[in-house]
């Protein structure tokens, strides 16, 4: 699959452009195994990039134009690094601003940039929960870092990506998406302490296999309950006198839980207990301990549900279809929440007959048409 994208970017690249390009960057989508809600509260996250890429075939300019062509949108635009060095009036969301954004937050600290023609291509399904968009920011990053041959700092350059989504897009998303896109490794996960950036990669169980699963429920972002979420969790936070709930510890929560209202009081548990779930998975996944590791994901989708409330019902039906299928050893939804995707681990021998399975039953008890894939953990972006 992603070597014909690489060639499909090559390819177009010579057509529209005349000449080879110098180089292909790379950057994956992400799947995230367990810490949801959790980055924006300076906790622990756990997740992995997948092999789904978004990747931009990329030769540099004498001026200081870059020039895109989308496959995928089929449509070529271009804008200049000087028009990029102010914020737009208002939060823009075309495709292009992804990349108008990127460009924005790298010369925003000072860098300076070179022009560069490029050919897009991706497989990471848009609006799905498995981060396009911190793909196309990564591969931009990539794409301009090596065109003005500019040192590659993963995490400076994913807190960059982060800033234009948050500023240029206007999206108020925490750190995960882009960290994984930009420092993920092969056959593992990563824990990442969100406070300190802090990273280390932690191997994937053996003859386990990771299936996203899509439930072709799709709820945007920007309008969802996101910020709500966030709102809440900083009044929690505040409440308890401290930076973000990552400063509560299960016993502190459960002695002064009482003064909290009952909504806020549900969302500070679901993270309080998420970031505790999140370290005790990289530790059971340190000690090939996939039971474990399967009850803790389980554990988590029922937190997200009930007291975070960011589940859907095609959510719980694709996770109570998963859970309820020979091989499964544990399944809860993934990315924000609302729609979108679930993961499940499930053992390696039985994943094909999983997949079917699980096919079967959701689409007949949903009604909704599932897409599920074995994923593969990916390194993060890179230079091909
Ligand atoms: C989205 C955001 C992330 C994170 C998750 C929830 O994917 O982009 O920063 O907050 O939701 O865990």
């Amino acid at each position: 699959m992603t070597i014909s994208l690489a060639s499909q970017a090559t390819d177009a690249f010579g057509q529209v452009f005349k000449v080879a390009p110098t180089a292909l960057v790379r950057a994956p989508g992400r799947v995230n195994l367990i810490g949801e809600h959790t980055d924006y509260n300076d906790g622990f996250v756990l997740p992995m990039a997948i092999d789904r890429a978004v990747w931009i075939a990329i030769g540099p300019r004498a001026d200081d134009t870059i020039r895109v062509s989308s496959l995928d949108y089929e449509m070529t635009e271009e804008f200049t690094l000087a028009s990029v060095r102010e914020l737009p009036s208002q939060p823009a969301t075309q495709w292009l601003d992804y990349i108008r954004g990127t460009a924005w937050s790298l010369q925003l600290d000072g860098l300076s940039l070179q022009g560069w023609n490029g050919v897009m291509v991706g497989d990471v399904p848009i609006g799905a929960g498995l981060s396009s968009s911190a793909a196309v920011e990564l591969a931009v990053a990539r794409a301009c870092a090596h065109i003005a041959a500019l040192d590659w700092d993963a995490a400076q350059m994913a807190v960059r990506g982060q800033r234009a989504e948050n500023r240029w897009v206007g999206v108020n998303c925490g750190i995960m998406d882009q960290m994984i896109s930009a420092a993920g490794g092969v056959d593992h996960a990563l824990l990442l302490d969100c406070r300190s950036l802090e990273g280390e990669l932690v191997p994937l169980p053996q003859a386990t296999s990771i299936v996203v699963l899509d439930t072709g429920t799709r709820r945007g972002l920007v309008d969802s309950a996101y910020n709500e979420r966030r709102e809440q969790c900083e009044i929690a936070a505040t409440h308890f006198g401290v930076k973000a709930l990552r400063d509560v510890s299960l016993t502190s929560f459960a002695q002064r839980q009482d003064e909290l209202d009952e909504v806020t009081r549900a969302r500070a548990r679901h993270v309080i207990s998420e970031i505790e779930r999140t370290t005790q998975a990289a530790k059971a996944m340190r000690a090939g301990d996939r039971a474990l590791l399967g009850q803790l994901m389980d554990d988590s989708h029922v937190s997200l549900r009930d007291d975070f409330e960011v589940s859907s019902e095609a959510l719980d039906t694709i996770v109570d279809c998963a859970r309820g299928t020979d091989g499964c050893l544990g399944a809860r939804m993934t990315g924000a929440g609302f729609g979108g995707c679930a993961v499940a681990l499930v053992d390696s021998e039985k994943a094909p007959a999983f997949c079917t399975k699980v096919e079967a039953l959701y689409r007949s008890r949903s009604g909704h048409e599932p897409q599920l894939y074995v994923c593969a953990a990916t390194a993060g972006a890179s230079v091909e």
